[in-house]
């Protein structure tokens, strides 16, 4: 291998903190960060503050993104109690529904014990329009058998653990209309990584996992629809505090690492771009851009710096690792908008996906 031309990647998992966490990240720092790390489209979570549940909520993103996104987009659409009634309703302004069974950062949340409200959601949603969980351990199981009796599919996010790798596999296994994507945290860290990074800075939801889960992970590759990044930025002084917030910033780096497997035999360089490129665009039905590639020298060995990072968090739980494979440029639209190490993108040229 060596400089290659691949298509662009999209990110089906990433908090760009807009509206309302602005400091952390906004739709122009993130989508600068998603583009050096070849990533043409993002889609962004719901739990923002305002979370996004409803016309007025999605509103305020949908105007910050207008103004300043750099790259491509989707706005998630966040489900709770309060919007079983009109989420349908906002269907065709969103690229789809986010479902929290778990606690993680901020308020936006379906309560574990409220089966009605993930039903009702399930039931109303147009079938035809992504619906995505987090759902860790027993709560996969119950959003993957709910998603079943509404006739409907479901994707679980950041699948972490070995138990949910093998739910998934058997569902599908037994044709349920299940998909998943895994993030690279869960792919190239694990519990055994906790000291070395510190206890704030490792923490990230789902959990940091076993070794043993982390293997399981990589040993059932074929199960895994998309690797998607999470990408979840906060800043430094906020992970050393006393109450650290779950996360990690992982636009610039995702590919790289994808890419060092690829060179250590742990999988193909189409594995790969099916799981971040090509599964991402099928599922959420995101044509690809004409003129648009990326560049890769795919020999290169770099050390990721949270200091030269586009991302405002500015850190990464990969300082300093050795990577092998970097992102050169980046071509949108016939527009060069990355290029060694410099962002070329112009705030506010990126589209929502849901404006087709
Ligand atoms: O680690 C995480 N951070 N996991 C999540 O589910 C949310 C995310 C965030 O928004 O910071
Ligand atoms: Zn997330």
């Amino acid at each position: 291998m060596a400089r290659l031309r691949l298509p662009s990647l999209v990110d089906i998992h990433v908090h760009l903190r807009e509206p309302g966490g602005e400091h952390k990240e906004d739709f122009e720092s993130g989508t600068r960060a998603a583009l050096a790390g070849g990533i043409t489209a993002v889609l962004a979570m719901p739990n923002t503050q305002p979370p996004l549940i409803d016309s007025e909520s999605l509103a305020l993103a949908e105007r910050a993104a207008a103004a300043r996104a750099c790259c491509d987009y989707g706005i998630y659409l966040g489900a709770c109690a309060q919007n079983i009634a009109f989420a349908a309703e906002l269907a065709p302004r969103v690229c789809g529904l986010k479902c929290y069974l778990n606690d993680t950062f901020g308020t936006l949340r379906i309560d574990a014990d409220d089966l009605r409200t993930l039903r009702e959601h399930f039931e109303r949603f147009p079938k035809d329009r992504p619906i995505v969980c987090h759902a860790e351990g027993q709560l996969a199981a119950s959003a993957i058998l709910c998603a079943h009796l509404a006739n409907r599919s479901v994707h679980i996010a950041h699948v972490s653990r070995a138990d949910e790798i093998a739910l998934i596999r058997a569902a599908k296994e037994r044709g349920i209309a299940v998909t998943c994507e895994v993030c690279p945290q869960h792919l190239f860290l694990s519990l055994a990584d906790v000291p070395r990074l510190g206890k704030g800075r490792a923490e990230v939801r789902p959990r940091l996992a076993t070794p043993a889960d982390q293997a399981a992970l990589w040993a059932n590759m074929a199960y895994i629809d998309c690797i998607a990044t999470d990408h979840a930025p906060h800043l430094l002084r906020e992970k050393d505090s006393d109450s650290p917030p779950p996360g990690f910033p992982l636009l610039e780096v995702s590919f790289a690492l994808m890419l060092t497997a690829v060179h250590e035999g742990r999988l193909s360089l189409e594995d790969v771009l099916e799981r971040m490129a090509h599964a991402p665009r099928r599922l959420f039905g995101i044509p690809e851009p004409e003129q648009t590639w990326i560049e890769v020298d795919t020999d290169l060995t770099w050390q990721p710096r949270g200091a030269e990072m586009f991302s405002r968090a500015a850190w990464t739980p990969f300082e300093g690792w050795t990577l092998r494979g970097r992102v050169e440029s980046v071509t949108l639209r016939g527009a060069e908008v990355y290029r060694g190490g410099i962002s070329y993108a112009v705030a506010g040229t990126g589209r929502n996906l849901a404006a087709r």
